[in-house]
């Protein structure tokens, strides 16, 4: 005798009674693409170890969130990669630095086009870390990078982002950026935190794309160990309680269990980070034909979201969205 779940794949409709009692299905609104932007005319550079990604002058940026509208695509969310890096991070909160340009381009040509900016000082650095080193001893100080994030959220905001999402995992960034958005007149924007981002071998592909591998040491200090999971749940509660109205966790694949505990434990959007080297795997075996391309990625991309991601952050976002239409 079948069982119950049988009996339904096995009638002459199974199509539709699969599709029926289907628990998950990807949408291309869950999706927000990420764009990497660099200065000058008519920039489109490959980023090798990501097939299909180009860090993207605004002119082209603009097209490329243009495109990710018209399939259906919630928003983008915008990286910086600057002409200039220094020891302070300037371009991060520069007025008219790489993102706040995106930002205002991407919003007067379609306004209602979600633009995620990202907050961090890793792009603009000239030691490539997420923080202010101090000299001699290489520590990030903590303190003093929070001023830094909250000015570049401030900055970001004045562009007309969105949202902002602070990825820099300082403590207490989500208080230091509310308290400044706030006091310049952004109560309603909100801060997608980057709430449990492991110190990840996964973001390799990106800090080619964004140029911004750390020059010495690693982001050990302030990234989270991969090992733990209940860590995580203590920093999605603290980043609630400074005020965080999104939290994420990042990478998706190897942290699912991380992601379902998360949705558990809170009753706010959760956001899932699928990151460089998630796709850049996934593309590298394609293109040896030892996987099957699509298949793999709506299989990967429907996972996490059934373990709980509201909102998904992916490379493949526009080809998926253009498989799902
Ligand atoms: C910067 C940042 C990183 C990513 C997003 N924001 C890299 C890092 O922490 O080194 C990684 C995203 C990806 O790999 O796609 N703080």
């Amino acid at each position: 005798m079948p069982f119950p779940m049988q009996r339904l794949r096995r009638t002459r409709s199974s199509r539709a009674l699969r599709s029926l009692v289907r628990e998950t299905r990807l949408s291309p609104s869950d999706f927000v693409y990420p764009i990497f932007v660099t200065v000058g005319e008519d920039v489109r550079n490959p980023v090798s170890s990501m097939p299909g990604i180009f860090q993207l002058s605004i002119n082209h940026a603009v097209a490329e969130t243009r495109r990710a509208q018209e399939l259906g695509i919630s928003g983008v969310l915008l990286f910086g990669v600057p002409e200039e890096k220094d020891e302070a991070a300037s371009g991060a909160y520069d007025p008219e630095g790489i993102v706040q340009l995106a930002t205002r381009a991407i919003k007067d040509a379609m306004p209602e086009m979600i633009v995620v900016t990202d907050v961090c000082l890793c792009e603009y650095m000239s030691h490539g870390h997420c923080g202010v080193v101090e000299k001699g001893t290489g520590e990030i100080l903590n303190d003093i990078s929070l001023e830094l994030l909250a000015r570049t959220a401030a900055s970001q905001a004045e562009a007309g982002a969105d949202v902002v999402a602070p990825s820099d995992m300082m403590d207490g960034r989500v208080a230091a950026i509310r308290s400044e958005l706030d006091n310049e007149g952004f109560q309603n924007t909100p801060i997608m935190a980057y709430a449990a981002k492991y110190a990840s071998a996964f973001y390799g592909p990106f800090r080619e794309a964004a140029e911004s591998a750390p020059a010495f040491g690693d982001r050990r200090s302030y990234q989270m160990d991969p090992a733990n999971a209940r860590e995580a749940l203590l920093e999605v509660e603290l980043d609630i309680e400074e005020g965080a109205d999104i939290v994420m966790v990042k990478p998706a694949l190897p942290y699912l269990d991380v992601l379902h505990r998360v949705k558990e434990a809170t009753n706010l959007p959760v956001a899932a980070y699928s990151v460089s080297g998630e796709y850049a795997m996934i593309k590298a075996a394609a293109q040896n034909g030892w996987l099957d391309e699509r298949a793999v990625v709506l299989e990967a991309l429907t996972g996490i979201k059934r373990a709980g991601a509201d909102i998904i952050v992916s490379y493949h976002a526009p080809e998926v969205a253009r498989w799902l239409s």
